[in-house]
Order: C-alpha cells, then structure tokens, then sequence
C-alpha cells in the first residue's frame, strides 16, 4: 500500500483545535460548530509560543507594566485637579495663589507622565525586540533540522518572508498590542471607577453604546484576522518571485525574459496590493464605528450630565471633570480598535510561525544501536522502492552491495534514479519499501545525524556558500590549517588557479560563487568533501564540468591519497567509472546488471548499448 508521502497538513498540536476536533470529525454539524469555534480561538491561542519567552522577561515586563500604570494614575489625576479648579471657580475660592497651585500640580503630573512613559516604553519594548530575535533563531534551527520533503514543500521566498515579515508582526502585535491592550483595559476600568465615583447615573448613560462596541469589535476581528493571514501567504509568494527573478538573472537576460519576469512580479505585487487593501477595508470600518460610538457617548453626557448639573445634582466642576473623563475613556476605545487589530495580525503570522515549529522531520532518529561497531561493515541496498509522487515509482525492487574502501559506480540513463539512490544511502530520504543496511543494521536503527556524519557528499549542483574560498573548504570545521585546505586544492588540480587569484584563498566567491566557473566550483565543492575525510565519499556527477584528463588525475589523486575511502559515484563518463571496483548499471529503478567495466561488456547487452550511446552521444541521450 502506498501512502501519500506528503506529510499531513493536520496541525500535530491538539491544543490548536481544541478537544472537540478530532472526537465529533465526521458528524457533520458538530464538527462545522467546532472548526467555527477554532476560527475564533485558534489565532489568540497561538500565542501561547510566547509564553516561555514572555516569563523570561518577567522583571522588564513588571517594571514596564508598573510605568505603564503609573502613567495611567497620574492621568486620571489631571480631571480630578482640573474638577477642584472650576468648582473653586464657580464657588468663588479661587485666588491666583490657588489656580497657580492647580497649575503647578498639573505641570508636575506631566512631567511625570513623560519620564513613566519613557521608562515602559524601554522595559516593554527591550524584551520584545529579544523575544522576536530569539524566535527568529529557533525558527531557523527547526527549518535547518526538517527533512527534505519540508523544503520541497516549502519555498524559499515562503520561509524566508515567515522569517522576517511575520517575526515583526509578532514583535508589534506583542510590543504595542499586548502592551496597548493592557493599557486600554487598565485606563478604561479607572476611567469608569472615578465617573461611577462622580455619577453613577450618568455612568450608566455613556455605558448605553457599549453592547454595540463589544459585538461590532468581535465581528470585525474576525475578519481582519481571516485577511491579515491572507496578506502574510501573499507576501510570501512575493517574496518568492522577487528571490527567484534574482538568483535567477543570468538565464533571465539570455532569453531576454526581463519583461516575464517582471510581469510575473507586478502580478504578485497587485494581489499584494489588493489583498492589503481589503485588510485596510475591514480596520478601516473600526476607527469610524467607534468613534461614532463615542462622539454617542459624548451626546448623552451633554445632555443628561447638563440636566444634572442645572438641577444641582452634580456640581459644574463634576460636570468637567465627567467630559474630561469621557474623553480619557476615548482612548482606550480607540485603542482596542487598533490593538485588537495589531493582535490578529501577530496571531496570523504567529500560526504560521506555529506552522513550521509543530512540523516534524519526516526522517525521525530513533537511534537502538551505535555506529562504531558496524562503521567497517558493507553499505547494502536491499529491494528497495521510493518515489516522490505516489503516482509514480523511481526506484523498485532496486539492490546492490557496496564494499568497503572500494570504487563503486552507479550508471544509468539520465533520470534513472542515480542520484535519488544516493541520497537514499545517505538517509536523506527513507524507502518506501525494503532496507538498507551498514553492516546487518537497518541504518534506520542509528542516529540519523551519527550516521550522515559518515559521508562526505559533492551534490550534482555544487553548492558554493558566499564565504571565502578558504571558509567553503573548511566550511562547518574549526581547527583547518591554511596548509590543509591547500592540500585538499592540490589534490583536486584547483591549487595553481587559486594561487593566481589576488587574494589566493581568501577571495570571496560572491553568492552561489558566482566568481568562479563551473569546474571550479565542482572542485572547490569535492576538496571541501575531501578536506572532512568521512570514511564514505559520495561524489555526485562530480565532474560534468570538468575535462577528461583533470577528473582522470583528480581520481588518481584521491584513490592514492585516501587509501581505504569508499568511494561512490554517479557518473556519465566512461572514462571515470570503467574504472570503478564495481559498476551498477541501472534501468528501470533498479539495478539491472553489476560487475567490473570488463565483465559488463561481456555479458551486459544494455551496458554495451549505453556505453554506446555515451560515446557517440547517440540514443536517448
Ligand atoms: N524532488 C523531486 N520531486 C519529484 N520528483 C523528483 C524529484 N527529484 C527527482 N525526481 C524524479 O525522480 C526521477 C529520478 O531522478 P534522479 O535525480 O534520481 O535521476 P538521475 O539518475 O540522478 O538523473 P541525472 O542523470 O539527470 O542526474 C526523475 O524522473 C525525476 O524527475
Ligand atoms: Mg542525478
């Protein structure tokens, strides 16, 4: 039975769902409740992912959250004193002496509302820039421990917007959202204590709007939490076209297709556009929905707050203080609007970020032996089936044996599975079907990085990081020598190019070492393999841009040099695996006839027909 190798896009984490998900899926009404509800909660619950981070900051956010506070208080404070004033005014007790008082406590109050509000501005804002700093790293060490399929699945453009754009959505959402929200709640529950304070009637008349605010701001969240997670999947697949009209920009001028690409750009761009503008739409209905209900608030206030203040149930100093207040509650009004907007967007990006951080690697290590015993042992392929898509094969039934410290080639037709096969060795990917083993362990049965940790592996594309020449040699090793990396150019006939370069190893090759030719890179990728010295050296199709005579003494080289390495190859050169220990000539997904070059061209019909079609370049190839 053949499962769909894509890994299932049900989130792992049941918390996300809730309860109900898994247990009413299939009873068609109570699941549609259930995932209704997930709508609601699904975006707030994923904050969660910060919790860890915000406890760890929980003295900055003590001292930001007392500032904050603190602020808050001396707020309130300034209506109360501006109350006492036009009571004093109206009464007749004011004298100048008063009203400079007053003014003076004012001035005062301010002074110190400016320096709180500094001081929670730094103790909330610190930890959030960390907190985004830190998650940013946890999220590149997960992407850097998926298996290959995440990345088939994945774009770069996509990981690399969820990186940078949706980090800093989460970083505002938590900066001023969770911060503003506090704030809108802690200023809006004094403001009302001090009105309820000075009238309780008219307290109850501003409250009227209130229902309304409440059902209007939980209806609009919801949607602007549904199209802030449609503009951050949009940035992502701009994010992607722009990468990719970049790295891709030699081919793109040699078939002149600027214009294509730039078409292809402008098109992700106007959905960009018109996915931010329909975001825009639905915060846009909060400012104006709430101020409507506050401007109501102000209306009721008026007029019933004047009818008190004429019938002396309220003095005329209340009466400002009441307005003041109203005004004092307009921001927290305001500010949910804003911060609740802020949030969903953080809650958007934050299930996405969720996303990548509850993918498992497919290949899981579940290491039941060590290595070191079984590291002399044969590398051996057993009726081995793997494919990409289920529809369709790559490998079946597919065995050979590869001895130790020997030449072993793979041939085959281009697209014959060659390099799948080796990855497979590698354990990059897991058969579908049958087993591998390295001496008469399944390989599954070691820890998967202990295991890669035996090969040394030249990919078909070389990959060239932007470093030096130096920094890619010795690349993920410390302690290499110049005299090394050296010795690892010599051996692959790069050495006498580098030393004619004006900063010999130390020049920079540029991104995906754009300053070398293809042969170079190809050799500059093997010394790196050469120079980590793995008892197994995969090498790849290492010398397609290579000519004949260097790859020959490049092998010569290396089989002299690394006496007692396991050498395994992919190759299309007759001249490079007619001299292999072993060949497995491949067709169909499997192996189709194995032996010396000799051997094969006695008994194998279909080796002789390939040989043939290699040389003269004739047949499918
Ligand atoms: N990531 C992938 N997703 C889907 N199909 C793939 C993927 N990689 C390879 N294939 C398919 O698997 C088959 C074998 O590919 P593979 O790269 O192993 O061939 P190969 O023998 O190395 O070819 P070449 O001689 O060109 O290097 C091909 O038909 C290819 O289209
Ligand atoms: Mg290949």
């Amino acid at each position: 039975m053949m499962e769909r190798l894509q890994v299932c896009k049900k989130p792992a984490d049941p918390l996300i769902l809730g309860h109900g998900y898994r247990e009413k899926v299939g009873k068609g009404i109570l699941k549609m409740k259930t995932e209704k509800k997930e709508g609601r909660w699904e975006g707030l619950r994923s904050f969660r992912t910060l919790f860890p981070y915000l406890r760890s900051y929980k003295k900055w956010l003590f001292v930001g959250i007392l500032s904050l506070a603190i602020v808050d208080a001396l707020q309130l404070c300034i209506p109360l004193i501006i109350k006492w004033a036009v009571d004093d005014l109206t009464e007749g007790r004011a004298t100048s002496a008063v009203l400079l008082s007053y003014a003076g406590w004012i001035l005062l109050l301010a002074v110190g509302i400016g320096g709180f509000r500094y001081l929670w501005r730094m103790s909330l804002m610190t930890p959030t820039r960390r907190i985004e700093k830190r998650l940013r790293n946890r999220l590149f060490q997960h992407i850097l421990s998926m298996s290959e399929d995440f990345f088939m699945r994945h774009s770069s453009g996509d990981l690399m917007a969820r990186m940078v754009n949706d980090l800093n959505m989460i970083r505002m959402a938590v900066g001023f959202g969770m911060v503003g929200m506090m704030d809108a709640f802690v200023m809006g529950s004094a403001t009302l204590v001090f009105m309820i304070w000075i009238s309780r009637s008219l307290t109850l008349y501003i409250l009227i709007p209130m229902p309304l605010l409440v059902l209007s701001t939980a209806l609009i969240s919801r949607r602007i939490h549904f199209r802030a997670q449609k503009v951050q999947k949009q940035f992502s697949a701009l994010t992607e076209a722009v990468r990719e009209g970049i790295s891709g920009i030699r081919v793109i001028r040699a078939y002149k297709a600027e214009p294509f690409q730039e078409s292809t750009v402008k098109l992700e761009g106007e959905k960009l556009l018109q996915e931010n503008l329909a975001l825009a739409k639905v915060r846009g209905i909060f400012f104006p929905v709430l101020m409507l209900l506050v401007n109501l608030s102000m209306v009721l206030v008026l007029y019933f707050g004047g009818k008190d203040t004429i019938l002396a149930r309220i003095s005329p100093g209340d009466f400002v203080a009441f307005t003041n207040y109203l005004m004092l509650l307009t921001w927290p009004m305001m500010a949910m609007g804003w911060v609740i907007s802020l949030i969903q967007r953080g809650a958007a990006s934050l299930t996405r970020i969720n996303e990548i951080l509850d993918s498992r690697p497919s290949i899981q290590s579940t290491p039941r032996a060590p290595l070191k015993d079984e590291v002399t042992g044969e590398l051996r392929v057993e009726n081995v089936a793997f494919s990409y898509d289920p529809r369709q094969w790559v490998l079946k039934d597919c065995s050979l044996t590869v001895e130790r410290g020997k030449m072993t080639a793979i041939v085959g037709e281009i697209g014959c599975g060659k390099t799948t096969l080796l990855l497979l060795m590698m354990r990059v990917f897991d058969p579908r079907e049958g087993v591998l083993r390295l001496g008469d362990r399944d390989i599954r049965d070691f820890d998967v990085a202990e295991y890669r940790g035996l090969f040394a592996y030249v990919s078909q594309e070389p990959v060239i990081f932007s470093q030096t020449l130096f920094e890619n040699i010795a690349f993920g090793q410390s302690g290499i020598t110049e005299y090394e990396v050296e010795k690892a150019l010599r051996t692959v006939q790069l050495w006498e190019e580098v030393a004619g370069f004006p900063e010999g190893i130390k020049t920079l090759v540029g991104e995906k070492g754009v300053t070398l030719s293809g042969g170079q890179r190809q050799r500059v990728a093997l010394a790196r393999a050469l120079l980590s010295k793995r008892p197994f050296l995969v090498l790849d199709a290492p010398f397609s841009s290579v000519d004949v005579s260097t790859e020959q003494k490049i092998l010569e080289a290396i089989r002299s040099e690394f006496r007692g390495i396991t050498l395994i190859m992919s190759s299309q050169r007759v001249a490079s695996f007619m001299k292999a220990d072993r060949i497995f000539m491949m067709e169909g997904g499997k192996v189709c006839a194995s032996g010396s070059h000799q051997d094969l061209m006695e008994q194998s019909e279909a080796y002789r027909a390939l040989i043939q079609e290699i040389t003269l370049g004739i047949g499918k190839r």
